[in-house]
């Protein structure tokens, strides 16, 4: 496995403590050998240091086992190289030829993209040109495997993200493209179509007669940390509801797939994408709104405002809320609202989907005095916290008739305590394995992107907003937390703008 930007972020964080710890349950091929490539000047030893550093700072599993660690350290390590030369890619294919022929590799490669999109094709071509990676024709046997795993983000709008693909089509075979949206290797999000297509009680009332509205909410409390200067280039649109959270839209809502191949659950994703109604006009001023947080307090503890973190533009404009409502124009699900919410430095961290069913008749209860009905609604909760609940009426143990909304819970944690793998494990292991059910297809990553882009167009035009224009700590932006905050009931406001 080679990795571009092997000194950076992702590696540190995700892939080194991801294959650490793959290593240590044993499902790390023997074989498999790290090599890193980058800019930056680094030994071999360098390298296996930062990688151990990584583990230790980043892993789920600790303390980092000595003898696991030491087993993977002699299977990693380093080129130096510029994006843009062969002479770096010559060296690196040399000495991955020598691992085909020391272990028993087999020739199978897999190259990891974890650099920004614009050195992409420069790095395909040059390892293309050095023979390092070939592409395969349609039909032809796999072996060796040669893949490349692509990490966000995929493109900046839809042209870029066009582009992109056409280069990579140019060059590699769509089977050989591994589209990453690490969402998707969550265990709660793997988890939507276990609940729905497993069970047999919930797909009857999956549709637009018996659910009020769904909501899609990945709040988290943390800043934009140390990436300012990435995210201020990309605002929260484009970070994560362009991926995370369609991709979370499209499971809950999309049709049964005809089997678990990979190409029959991407084919009903992206019929959802295709009927998800674009935002246009001035309709995007009515149901889209955008945030950049001030200054506040997260968990009890005072945080700057966007605008002085680091690597952020003093004057941004750019957002960290988006709050956005449209729908799903198909047969399941015509009329059902959908509200679609991502934001930084919110009041709590919390990713969960929330079915909302509509209100039962108000002929035998809803009209008792002191009876306070609420409908029942679903929560998928993603994380932390994972696990499902179900609220209901119930009613209260005494003499008289009163009754109360309480909640059933099926929380993950007590119900299965071994811990869960990291995305990235069960990705990695997914992509030496061929498996591409959970990563992005072509088509669906130009569909996201064709549902963003009038939005950051409209946006584009407009008079810069008065940001910040929600204070850290909060659910956002004053006119929108009454849809978007997920501790708020809005059925009532939900009503409100019904057919709107
Ligand atoms: C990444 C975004 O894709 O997902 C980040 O670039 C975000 O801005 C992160 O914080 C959230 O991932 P997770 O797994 O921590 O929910």
């Amino acid at each position: 496995m080679v990795i571009f930007g092997a000194s950076g972020d992702l590696t540190q964080r995700k892939l080194a403590p991801a294959l650490y710890n793959l290593e240590k349950e044993g499902l790390l091929p023997q074989c498999t050998t790290i090599a890193g490539y980058g800019r930056t000047a680094m030994t071999d030893e360098a390298f296996r240091e930062h990688l151990r550093e990584s583990i230790s700072s980043f892993s789920r599993t600790q303390p980092i086992d000595k003898t696991v660690w030491a087993s993977l350290a002699k299977r990693a390590f380093y080129q130096k190289g510029e994006y843009d030369q062969r002479a770096g890619f010559t060296r690196l294919h040399q000495r991955v030829q020598a691992v085909d022929k020391r272990l028993t590799t087999k020739g199978n490669r897999v190259f990891y993209m974890a650099v920004p999109p614009t050195v992409v094709t420069p790095i395909l071509s040059n390892l293309s040109a050095v023979g390092s990676l070939a592409r395969r024709q349609p039909g032809e046997e796999e072996r060796p495997y040669h893949r490349v795993v692509f990490e966000k983000p995929f493109g900046h709008d839809l042209e870029s993200a066009r582009e992109l693909n056409n280069d990579i089509d140019r060059l590699l075979a769509e089977t050989q493209i591994f589209r990453m949206d690490h969402y998707l290797g969550k265990e709660t999000v793997q988890n939507i179509s276990v609940l729905r297509f497993a069970n047999s009680v919930f797909e009857h009332v999956w549709h637009a007669q018996s659910v009020d509205y769904i909501r899609v909410t990945v709040a988290e409390t943390i800043g934009v940390e140390d990436r300012g200067g990435y995210f201020d280039s990309t605002g929260i649109l484009r970070d994560i509801l362009q991926n995370h959270v369609l991709q979370l839209l499209t499971l809950v809502t999309m049709e049964p797939p005809s089997s678990l191949a990979a190409d029959a659950i991407r084919d009903e994703k992206v019929k959802v994408l295709r009927c998800l109604r674009r935002p246009e006009g001035d309709a995007i001023g009515r149901s889209v709104v955008r945030g950049q947080y001030g200054r506040g307090a997260v968990n009890q503890k005072d945080v700057r405002p966007y605008r002085e973190e680091k690597g952020v533009d003093p004057q941004s404009s750019t957002e960290t809320f988006v709050g956005l409502r449209t729908y799903i124009d198909n047969w399941r699900w015509a009329g059902t609202p959908i509200y679609l919410c991502a934001g930084k430095r919110l009041a709590r961290s919390l990713t969960e989907v929330a079915i909302q069913f509509k209100d039962v008749p108000a002929i035998l209860f809803g009209a008792m005095k002191g009876v306070e009905l609420r409908p029942n609604r679903l929560k998928l909760r993603i994380q932390p916290d994972e696990g499902v609940s179900l609220r209901f009426a119930s009613k209260v143990p005494g003499l008289g008739m009163e009754l109360k909304m309480v909640e059933m819970d099926f929380p993950y944690g007590s119900a299965f305590p071994a811990a869960s793998p990291e995305a990235y494990e069960r990705l990695l292991l997914d992509v030496m394995a061929g498996n591409s059910a959970l990563f992005t297809r072509r088509d669906e990553v130009e569909l996201e992107w064709e549902f963003v882009t009038p939005i950051l167009e409209a946006w584009a035009k407009e008079k810069p907003p008065d940001f910040p224009n929600y204070a850290a700590g909060t659910w956002g932006p004053v006119p929108s937390q009454e849809f978007f905050s997920p501790e708020t009931d809005y059925t009532e406001a939900a009503k409100g703008t019904k057919g709107r």
